[in-house]
């Protein structure tokens, strides 16, 4: 057997593979956040750029298989290390009636933050998933994809400049699309009608992009690559543009879609 000081014990384990797997997820929200930018951005010429990203994205050999193991995995393995630190965790970045340390600096209020926006990720994430991966999900029906939006008078000209077919039975609107990605930007533009969902998505997003960010400067320090004060200093401005430039990309598709696409 080893002695005790040789062993690595399994916190540790946990707090790496945890930390690793915090770099992939923002490496793939900045991926996910650039793709559905797409669908407002001026870049995209309103929404083209998002379907041909769509549509490379959906002919994936075993997507589902590739999406479980690169996103699904990573996702619940930090969850269920993030959740165990999020409850054990103590916060002391508020005010306290002396019975418990009040801290109310920088560093702190980022700690907190950091576990009150993982929360935030935990419901999104959850919600996110149920209604984009399997309520909202285009149905491919003979090499087509169907989804149901509801009528507005912009729609028509839009389905009209991207090949898409409409049914409507009153409110509801049956639209066909000869490519998931059409198919896929009806479906944000649709969602993103409702001022509930933009409400919902911008705390969201605004969560996520400071999760990501101030997790990203946590992940450096984690692996000593920023141990001085001074290095630790110099990296919060890039933390900062990293987490413009995540609600950036985000914003656009939330506030976008449905106010600009035309
Ligand atoms: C888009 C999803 C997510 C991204 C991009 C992300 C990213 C990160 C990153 C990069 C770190 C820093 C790791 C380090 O300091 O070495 C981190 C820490 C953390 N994450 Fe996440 N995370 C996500 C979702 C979640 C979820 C769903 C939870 C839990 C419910 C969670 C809980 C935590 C906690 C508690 C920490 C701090 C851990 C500590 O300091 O020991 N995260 N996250």
């Amino acid at each position: 057997m080893q002695p005790a000081e040789a062993r690595i014990s399994s916190a540790f384990i946990w707090r790496r593979v945890h930390s690793l797997m915090g770099l992939w997820l923002v490496l793939y929200l900045a991926e996910h956040l650039l793709v559905n930018s797409q669908a407002a951005l001026w870049l995209g010429e309103w929404g083209h750029v998002f379907i041909q990203m769509v549509n490379s994205l959906e002919s994936i050999p075993y997507l589902p298989v590739v999406e479980t193991v690169l996103i699904g995995v990573p996702l619940v393995i930090h969850g269920v290390w993030g959740i165990h630190r999020a409850l054990t965790a103590k916060l002391n970045s508020s005010k306290s009636d002396g019975t418990a340390p009040s801290l109310p600096y920088g560093r702190n209020r980022a700690f907190t933050w950091q576990r009150l926006t993982s929360w935030i990720l935990l419901f999104g994430i959850l919600g996110h998933v149920i209604q984009m991966r399997f309520l909202e999900q285009p149905k491919k029906v003979n090499e087509q994809w169907v989804v149901q939006v509801s009528a507005d008078e912009r729609l028509p000209p839009l389905a009209e400049k991207l090949g898409v077919q409409l049914v409507s039975e009153g409110r509801v609107v049956h639209a066909t699309a000869n490519s998931p990605g059409a198919a896929m930007l009806l479906v944000v533009r649709d969602t993103f009608k409702s001022p509930l969902m933009i409400v919902l998505y911008t705390i969201f997003l605004l969560a996520a992009a400071f999760h990501a960010f101030n997790g990203f400067w946590t992940f450096l320090i984690t692996w000593g690559i920023i141990l001085s004060a001074r290095s630790q200093r110099a990296m919060i401005p890039l933390s900062i543009v990293g987490m413009g430039l995540l609600t950036f990309l985000g914003l656009a598709a939330i506030w976008g879609s449905y106010w600009l696409v035309k």
